[in-house]
C-alpha cells in the first residue's frame, strides 16, 4: 500500500526511456538494410489496424541526433533502443553492412558524448525475412545465426557499449508470432510456435558465450516481459493454473537460461520431444545473466483452460483485473503489481539485479491550442508505478534502472500508430516532435531521484 510519504531512490539509479527498431526507425528499405518479417507483415493487407506500415514510423533513421538531444533536455541517463538485424545482416548471414554499423555507432557515440548510457536490445523481433523463410525461429539454425549477429555486434560496439539487452519479450513474439498469428510473422502453429521457443533459448546461450568469450566483462540480460499472475477464483483448479503460467509467462525463458531447465508448465510435463529438445541442449541454453530485464505493464488473472491448444491447460481473462482504471488501450493499471513482480523475483532468483527495461501506458493526449500535450493520466501512471517500484527498492529489491515505455511515440505492432505510449509526440505525417507533460514531470523526477504522492 502507498502510505503517501516520498518514495526515494538509490545514488546512481538509472533513470531512462525505451524504443525499439521497428517501432521508430522508419528508412525500412534504406542503405542495403534488408526486408524484415516485420516489413512483410505490415505491408501484407489486413495485418495492422488502418495498413499502417514502420516504413517511416518516427523516422529516427534521420532524427537520431534530435531524439539524443531529447534525452539530454530530460536529463535522462539510459537509452534502451534496439538493432535491426537486417540493417547489419541483410539476410542474416555473411558480412556486415557497414551503412548500418556506422548508423548505431553514430547514436552510440553521441549517446557518450551527451552522458547517456547506451542500452541496445539486439532483437526486438525485426528478424530477417531471409530466416523466416528458411524457417523462422522454430528452424533450429536460427539460434547459430542469431549467435553470429551477436558477436558481429560486440565486435563492432563492445568497445563503447558494456551493458547489452540481448532478447526483447521472448514469450510474446514466439507466442504472438508462431502461436496466436497477431504478430510477425502470421503464423498459428503450435508445433512450431513449440519448437520456436526452444530455439530462442538455444539462441539466448549461444548467444551469451560468443558476446562473452569476443568481450569478456560485458554486461549481459534479457527484456522478458512479466506480469504477476492471480487466480481468477479460489478454486484448486484456478489456483494452480494462475502457478503454471506464471511459470510459462514469467519463467519459461528464464528457467534455461539461469538453471538449465523447463519450469513445470504444463500439466502433462515439459513436451521436450515436441520442443525437438535434443541432449546436451539444457546445458547449452544456460546464459548466466548479469541482470534480469523485466518489461511489466500490469497483472494477469488467469482460470483453468483446458481447452487451450498447447496444453498449458491455462488462460488469462482479460487485460489485468477489473478493480484498476484502464489505459486507452485497455489495460488495467495497477502499481502494485510492479511490486509484486520485482518482490516475487528477488526472492525466487536470491536477489539478482534487475532493469526495468519497459514500463508505460496509452493514453492519445494531443497538443492544445498553446502546443502543449497536458497528459496527467501518464503522470498519475509513472506515479503510481514508479512509487510502488521505490517500495520494492526498500523492501530488498536490487534495481538498478528504470526505462519509461516509450521515449516516443510509435508503431505500436498490429495497432499500428493508434496507441501513443510516448513522453513525446510525435506527428506520424511529418516527424515532429513534442516533448510532453509527462516527459517534463519525469525528468524532475530523475532530477530529485524520487517521487513525491502529488506534486
Ligand atoms: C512489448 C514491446 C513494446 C511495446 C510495448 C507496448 O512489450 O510489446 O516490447 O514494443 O510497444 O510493450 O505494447
Amino acid at each position: 500500500m502507498d502510505s503517501g510519504e516520498r518514495v526515494t531512490f538509490p545514488e546512481g539509479f538509472r533513470w531512462g526511456a525505451a524504443t525499439a527498431s521497428y517501432q521508430i526507425e522508419g528508412a525500412w528499405n534504406e542503405d542495403g538494410k534488408g526486408e524484415s518479417i516485420w516489413d512483410r507483415f505490415s505491408h501484407t493487407p489486413g495485418r495492422v489496424k488502418h495498413g499502417d506500415t514502420g516504413d517511416f514510423a518516427c523516422d529516427s533513421y534521420h532524427r537520431a541526433d534530435e531524439d539524443v538531444a531529447i534525452l539530454r533536455e530530460l536529463g535522462l541517463g539510459s537509452y534502451r533502443f534496439s538493432i535491426a538485424w537486417p540493417r547489419i545482416q541483410p539476410t542474416g548471414r555473411g558480412r556486415a553492412l557497414q551503412k548500418g554499423l556506422d548508423y548505431y555507432r553514430r547514436l552510440v557515440d553521441a549517446l557518450l558524448a551527451a552522458g547517456i548510457r547506451p542500452f541496445p536490445t539486439l532483437y526486438h523481433w525485426d528478424l530477417p525475412q531471409s530466416l523466416e523463410d528458411a524457417g523462422g525461429w522454430p528452424n533450429r539454425d536460427t539460434a547459430s545465426r542469431f549467435a553470429d549477429y551477436a558477436e558481429t555486434m560486440v565486435e563492432a560496439l563492445g568497445d563503447r557499449v558494456s551493458d547489452w539487452i540481448v532478447f526483447n519479450e521472448p514469450n510474446i513474439f514466439t507466442t504472438l508470432g508462431y502461436l496466436i498469428g497477431i504478430h510477425a510473422p502470421g503464423r498459428r502453429d503450435p508445433a512450431a510456435f513449440l519448437r520456436a521457443t526452444h530455439t530462442v533459448s538455444l539462441a539466448q546461450g549461444e548467444a551469451v558465450r560468443a558476446m562473452r568469450a569476443m568481450r569478456p566483462g560485458l554486461r549481459i540480460g534479457s527484456a522478458f516481459n512479466m506480469s504477476p499472475c492471480e487466480p481468477a477464483t479460489g478454486s484448486a483448479a484456478d489456483r494452480a493454473a494462475a502457478e503454471r503460467w506464471h511459470a510459462f509467462l514469467n519463467t519459461w525463458f528464464l528457467e534455461p537460461a539461469l538453471r538449465g531447465r523447463y519450469p513445470e508448465a504444463f500439466p502433462q510435463g515439459v513436451p521436450l520431444a515436441q520442443m525437438g529438445v535434443e541432449p546436451r541442449d539444457l546445458e547449452r541454453v544456460r546464459a548466466p545473466l548479469d541482470f534480469i530485464g523485466i518489461n511489466l505493464y500490469m497483472r494477469t488473472v488467469v482460470r483453468a483452460a483446458p481447452e487451450d491448444v498447447v496444453g498449458l491447460g491455462a488462460a488469462p481473462v482479460g487485460a489485468g483485473g477489473d478493480e484498476g482504471p484502464r489505459t486507452e488501450f485497455g489495460w488495467e493499471v495497477w502499481p502494485d503489481s510492479l511490486y509484486d513482480m520485482v518482490m516475487r523475483v528477488t526472492r525466487d532468483y536470491e536477489r539478482p539485479v534487475i532493469e526495468i527495461t519497459e514500463n508505460g501506458c496509452a493514453y492519445g493526449d494531443a497538443p492544445d491550442e498553446d502546443g502543449l500535450v497536458r497528459d496527467d493520466r501518464r503522470i498519475d501512471y509513472y506515479r503510481g508505478y514508479l512509487r510502488a517500484l521505490g517500495r520494492a527498492i526498500r523492501d530488498g529489491a536490487d534495481v538498478r534502472g528504470y526505462h519509461a515505455w516509450s521515449l516516443l511515440d510509435n508503431f505500436e505492432w498490429a495497432e499500428g500508430f493508434s496507441q501513443r505510449f510516448g513522453l513525446v509526440w510525435v506527428d506520424f505525417d511529418t516527424g515532429e516532435r513534442t516533448i510532453k507533460e509527462s516527459a517534463r514531470w519525469y525528468a524532475r523526477v530523475a532530477a530529485a531521484g524520487a517521487v513525491d504522492a502529488e506534486d
